[in-house]
């Protein structure tokens, strides 16, 4: 790299990777706002709020959301953590084993003091291939937590180069823990030479594929199972919110890190009631932070049986296969491997050929049909407004019964502002006690796009009071007005230097202050501060106690 370009380099700046945002004031006020209404229209309906962490086992949302949804195949950050260190176990344990003092890694010079993990990093990539001469044998070796049947094919490989170049074939070795090798790979290495050691090693600390949660309702039930919540008062409440991490292609609306606020219910009966309270505390919420025009989908999408979603699913696919070339790449993928998502399709030209496929709600076995009739009538009762929607299917598999949806104006295609629905398998599917279980999660960052472009989002902007202060005497006198004025709830503005009135005044302007409280030597001497109401431009001169007051009850007025 030149020098030039170097310092190009140094001078570039970061940005926010693409698909992150920075959310700044005074937008934070709205979200703030948000979360404060959820946190007290959650609680009057009895629901405790759970913190949980940002990632956890890919496994658990591989399980729980399924493999072949979007979600889990395509956009997923996950990771390893502890390969190398698993590697390196096994690495020390074999050379601690055979004699440290006469193993002799060729690549790395010098003796092998494995003992001393800190030369690690010196090691390079132990699941590769590793030269060494072993009681004067040259050595091809590798060592790996998982072996896969490539290693074996590799190792033969590189012995065969030896070979080409005249040497003897080398020893090659596969060294790993017992309990990862897989079927048939013990006859394969034996027929290609390639000797598979087995370690034994005394607390062993596998790797672990780790993810950034795409959503949480995998980890409530973790959560749920892992501190034996089915031992408390069925059902339990709980919400959350925070980020979730989801490699989609950004656009309006759709971000890689989002916002939830989510509520889950668990335990307990599967009772219609539930669904609907669930739904009526949604829209309780909606409506307390402002959101208009918001519609409600409902559907019911059975239960896993073959006289239910199974059989349907069945008929859903063979009337698929019969249209297969009118429809577009991805919904001829999903053909096989969910069909049901084909009914998600936003696609212009499949919607004539999707208005004429099946209907679930045809196919329904009765007792899924009775629950889904209660359900409406449950909604009804509580004066919930609704819309069914027979193509409500939900891009995840736990789904079973009640799912709904809700969508906001303003947010062009991505108007989804909510998704939810029943999932009473998946406690178990965790490890856990056969658990009913119903939630939803609210997309924060399109509920706030939203309450932006209806103009709901107008938000007290700036300081209450700017305090523009002029001389020694009155800055004493400035210091503790903003104190007693912030102690009662004010934002106040202090210049931390003396500024003339004018500028002052103009700067006041500039943050949006409601007010300039003017305190010169005058005003100290007097005892009579001058309040100025940037608005009209109207001045006052009050004592200390009558501004508070005057202040105070300027802001009851307002709110
Ligand atoms: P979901 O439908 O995948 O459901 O997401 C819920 C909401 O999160 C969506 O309606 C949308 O508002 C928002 N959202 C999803 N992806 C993005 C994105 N990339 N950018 C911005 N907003 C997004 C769930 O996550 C389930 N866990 C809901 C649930 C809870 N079901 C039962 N309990």
């Amino acid at each position: 790299m030149s020098d030039a370009t170097a310092k190009k380099e140094e001078r570039r700046k970061f940005q926010a990777i693409r698909g992150t945002r920075d959310l700044l004031p005074p937008e934070t006020a709205l979200w703030n706002r948000v979360e404060q209404t959820s946190h007290e229209v959650f609680s009057t309906f009895g629901y405790g709020e759970i913190r949980l962490p940002i990632f956890e086992q890919t496994e658990l949302f591989a399980r729980s959301i399924g493999i072949d949804t979007d979600v889990v195949s395509k956009e997923m950050y996950s990771w390893v953590e502890g390969w190398e260190d698993a590697n390196f176990a096994i690495f020390r344990e074999w050379s601690m084993k055979r004699d440290p003092e006469s193993a002799q890694v060729l690549r790395f010079m010098g003796p092998l003091r494995a003992s001393k993990p800190r030369e690690k990093r010196d090691l390079g990539p132990l699941s590769q291939n590793t030269y060494m001469t072993l009681d004067g044998v040259e050595t091809i070796a590798r060592f790996k937590y998982r072996v896969a049947l490539m290693d074996v094919l590799e190792l033969q490989d590189a012995g065969m180069a030896y070979q080409q170049q005249g040497k003897a074939m080398p020893q090659l070795l596969l060294v790993t823990v017992p309990g990862t090798i897989p079927e048939g790979m013990e006859s394969f290495a034996a027929k290609a030479n390639v000797t598979l050691e087995k370690i034994h090693i005394d607390d062993f600390e596998p790797p672990q594929l780790l993810a950034l949660r795409p959503e949480a309702t995998a980890s409530v039930c973790r959560a749920y199972i892992e501190h034996n919540m089915q031992q408390l008062p069925q059902p339990v409440k709980l919400y959350y919110t925070g980020p979730m991490f989801r490699r989609e292609r950004p656009q309006k609306g759709r971000y890689r890190q989002f916002y939830q606020i989510g509520a889950e219910i668990l335990g307990g009966t599967d009772a219609p009631a539930i669904d609907a309270e669930v739904i009526e505390m949604l829209m309780t919420f909606f409506d307390k932070v402002g959101l208009q025009g918001a519609t409600l989908y409902i559907n019911s999408i059975g239960h896993n049986a073959e006289n239910c979603r199974r059989g349907y699913v069945a008929k859903l696919k063979s009337a698929l296969e019969k249209v297969k070339d009118k429809l577009g790449p991805d919904s001829q993928r999903r053909i096989d491997t969910n069909p049901l998502r084909v009914l998600d399709s936003k696609l212009e030209s499949e919607q004539p050929i999707i208005a004429k496929l099946p209907h679930i709600a045809d196919h329904l076995c009765d007792e899924c049909k009775t629950h889904y009739a209660a359900v409406k009538r449950q909604l009804e009762l509580r004066g919930v407004l609704y819309q069914e929607n027979w193509r409500l299917v939900r891009g995840l598999d736990y789904y079973m019964r009640t799912t709904f949806e809700i969508t906001a104006p303003g947010l062009g295609s991505q108007n989804a502002v909510c998704g939810g629905g029943r999932y009473d398998g998946l406690v178990e599917l965790l490890g856990g006690p056969p658990t009913k279980g119903i939630g939803f999660a609210i997309g924060e960052d399109r509920l706030i796009l939203s309450l932006q472009e209806s103009g709901k989002a107008k938000l007290a902007q700036g300081r209450d009071v700017y305090i523009a202060w002029m001389g020694e005497r009155a800055y004493a006198t400035a210091i503790r007005a903003a104190k007693d004025l912030r102690k009662a709830g004010f934002s106040v503005e202090l210049p931390p230097a003396e500024q003339k009135f004018g500028k002052a005044l103009g700067q006041a302007d500039k943050l949006g202050a409601k007010y300039a409280l003017i305190l010169g030597d005058n005003e100290v001497s007097e005892a009579l501060w001058t309040l100025k109401t940037l608005a009209d431009g109207t001045q006052q001169k009050l004592t200390e106690p009558d501004l508070l007051q005057f202040l105070r009850n300027q802001k009851r007025v307002s709110s």
